[in-house]
């Protein structure tokens, strides 16, 4: 896609968009109440999970009233495809010390399951006090986890998704909604 085309698709395709700005903007209020009042007196740290939660990370750490920490993690296991590699890749470590601490994982969504079991096996071995995953997308029926993702801001069809941190070899994570990626634009 040129940027020009790029231009149409975010101003003219109003028909692929699947979440408004502000139906997830009202969703991340409720995700960040909820969770202010789930971890009251327990100062969570949040680890988003870089890139794609960037933004969500963003908005849901404003949204949660009680103290908090943040740090990241970077992983990567789609590269420019559509579809998983099959292997995640560690691209930066965390920096802080998870250990007796409440951690809670940020997604941007959960497709495969396979970063979230990965971030799991991962988590467990610093022995945290409590450890949970938020997403705000769910694809229905694709995920293969064997736990349950403690919190879910929308389940979502099988269908490739840009915007509000989602990218299409990296791009398009600017954009304020989430879209359904139509193959006939790529
Ligand atoms: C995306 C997304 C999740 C993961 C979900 O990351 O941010 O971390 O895929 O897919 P899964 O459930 O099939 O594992 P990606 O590897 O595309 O890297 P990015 O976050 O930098 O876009």
């Amino acid at each position: 896609m040129t940027s020009e085309q790029t231009h149409v698709f975010i101003k003219n395709d109003n028909a692929r968009v699947l979440l408004s700005e502000q139906e997830i903007k009202q969703k991340v209020q409720e995700l960040g109440a909820k969770i202010s009042e789930d971890y009251a007196g327990m100062c969570p740290i949040l680890i988003g999970v870089l890139n794609g939660s960037f933004i969500f990370c963003a908005d849901l750490f404003r949204a949660i009233t009680i103290d908090c920490e943040i740090d990241f993690i970077k992983i990567s296991s789609y590269g420019e495809a559509m579809e998983t590699s099959g292997v995640v890749k560690l691209k930066k470590d965390i920096d802080a010390h998870l250990q007796d601490r409440h951690v809670l994982v940020v997604e941007d969504i959960v497709d495969s399951g396979l970063s979230v079991n990965y971030l799991r096996k991962r988590m467990e071995r610093v022995k945290p006090k409590s450890l949970g995953f938020v997403s705000l997308l769910l694809k229905e029926g694709a995920a293969q986890t064997d736990f349950k993702i403690d919190y879910i801001g929308f389940s979502i069809p099988n269908h490739f998704v840009v915007g509000y941190g989602l990218d299409y070899a990296q791009r398009f994570r600017n954009l304020p909604a989430v879209y359904l990626m139509d193959e006939q634009v790529l």
